[in-house]
C-alpha cells in the first residue's frame, strides 16, 4: 500500500471509528462553590509548554501531511483555523516529506498560511538528530514533537516490530535541537514509568495521548481483514494517564490529550494538572463535517466556556484551575487506588 493511500485512509477510519468517550473524564466532578469571589474578566487563560508561552491552553493536535493534495487542503484549513483562533497547531509525522521532498508542500502550507503562529513539528521516536533538525527546519516550528505509537505499529500487519533504544534516540534529539521537545502518546496513554524515563534523559514536556478517543488499534484494525482486536481496548484513560504523569513529576509540562472534545474535558483536563490540551479527532471532524467557519466558532466558544467555568470554580489562573477540589470516582478511583495514588 502507499503512503498517499494509507493517509487517506487513516483519516477516513478516524472520522468513521470516532471517540470513544472512555477518558475517565466522566468520573471526574467539581465541588460547586457558591461564593467564588471572581469575576469573568479577571480569568487569565495563559499558560507554557516547557518555555512556550500559549496565550491560551487549547492547541490542534497532530494529525496529516504527505499524500497529496487531500492533506494539503486539510492542512491548510487547519492553518486558517489555527490563526483566526491563535492557538497553536501540530503537524502529522512528517518523515514521509523528510523521504520525498515532493511532499513538503502539503506540511508547508501550514507555515504558509500561518506566518507568525506557534507550529509544532512532529516525527516518531524512529528520527535521528539530523532528521529532528530537517523537520523542525521546514516548518520554522516553535517545538518538535516525538511521537511514540507502539500499539499503532503492532497492530499493522507490515507495522514495526523493534522499539529497542528508541530512549537514547531521543535523549540525543533533546540534547541537539534548539527548540524544546514535547514527547508524545497518540491515544494509548503514558504511564508513571514511562514518565519517569522520558525524565531522566531530560524530557520536560509530555503529551499523554491518552486512551478514550481517537483509538488507533480500531483504525488499523478496521482497515483490514485480520484482526488483532486483543489491542482494541489497551489503553490508559487520559484522566488517569494525566495524574499518572503528574505523581511521577509535578514540575513536568503535561499535555492532557486523547479524547478531549468540549471545554468541559479541557477544564478537567487543566485541573487535574495538564498544562494545555490538545484535540485531534474532534477537531478533524468538525472541519470535515461542518467546514473552517463553524471549526473557529466552536474554538472561540471553548476559550469563553473556559472563562465562566473557572469563574464559577473561583479560579483565576490556570495554576489556580489546579487547586480547585475533584471528587474522582468510579474505574478511575479504582486505578489510582491501585496504583497507590491519592
Ligand atoms: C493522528 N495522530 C497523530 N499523532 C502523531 O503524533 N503523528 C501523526 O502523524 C498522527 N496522525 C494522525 C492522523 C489522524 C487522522 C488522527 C485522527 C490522529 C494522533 C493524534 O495526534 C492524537 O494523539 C490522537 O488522535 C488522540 O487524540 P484525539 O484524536 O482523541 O483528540
Amino acid at each position: 500500500m502507499t503512503r498517499a493511500k494509507r493517509k487517506a485512509e487513516h483519516l477516513q477510519y478516524a472520522l468513521k471509528t470516532g471517540q470513544s468517550r472512555l477518558t475517565g473524564f466522566d468520573d471526574i466532578t467539581f465541588v460547586h462553590q457558591s461564593l467564588p469571589d471572581c469575576s469573568v474578566e479577571q480569568i487569565q487563560l495563559s499558560t507554557k509548554i516547557g518555555e512556550l508561552d500559549l496565550s491560551s491552553p487549547i492547541f490542534i493536535n497532530a494529525m496529516t501531511g504527505g499524500g497529496g493534495e487531500a492533506t494539503y487542503q486539510i492542512n491548510r484549513k487547519l492553518a486558517i483555523v489555527a490563526q483566526e483562533t491563535n492557538v497553536p497547531i501540530a503537524l502529522g509525522s512528517q518523515m514521509s516529506a523528510l523521504k520525498d521532498s515532493s511532499e513538503i508542500r502539503t506540511y508547508k502550507v501550514v507555515r504558509d498560511e500561518n506566518k507568525n503562529g506557534i507550529i509544532f513539528a512532529n516525527l516518531g521516536s524512529e528520527a535521528t538528530v539530523d532528521q529532528a533538525i530537517a523537520a523542525t527546519d521546514m516548518l520554522e516550528a516553535n517545538a518538535l514533537q516525538i511521537h511514540l505509537n507502539t500499539i499503532q505499529e503492532l497492530t499493522m500487519p507490515e507495522g514495526d516490530r523493534s522499539f529497542v533504544a528508541a530512549l537514547m534516540r531521543i535523549e540525543a534529539i533533546v540534547n541537539s535541537l534548539g527548540v524544546p521537545v514535547i514527547v508524545k502518546e497518540v491515544g494509548f496513554g503514558m504511564s508513571m514509568e514511562t514518565v519517569r524515563k522520558l525524565h531522566s534523559i531530560g524530557v520536560r514536556a509530555v503529551d499523554v495521548g491518552g486512551f478514550g478517543g481517537t483509538n488507533f488499534a480500531k483504525i488499523e484494525n478496521a482497515r483490514r481483514e485480520k484482526l488483532m482486536s486483543f489491542f482494541n481496548d489497551w489503553g490508559i484513560p487520559t484522566a488517569v494517564s494525566i495524574i499518572e504523569a503528574k505523581e511521577a513529576f509535578p514540575e513536568l509540562s503535561i499535555v492532557g490529550s486523547g479524547g478531549v472534545q468540549d471545554s468541559l474535558d479541557i477544564i478537567k483536563a487543566l485541573s487535574l494538572g495538564a498544562c494545555a490540551t490538545g484535540l485531534a479527532g474532534k477537531v478533524l471532524k468538525t472541519l470535515v463535517d461542518d467546514g473552517v467557519e463553524t471549526l473557529i466558532e466552536e474554538i472561540q466558544e471553548m476559550k469563553e466556556e473556559l472563562k465562566l467555568m473557572m469563574t464559577a470554580l473561583g479560579a483565576r489562573s490556570l495554576q489556580e484551575l489546579q487547586k480547585a477540589p475533584v471528587i474522582i470516582s468510579g474505574k478511575t478511583h479504582h486505578w489510582l487506588n491501585e496504583r497507590g495514588i491519592n
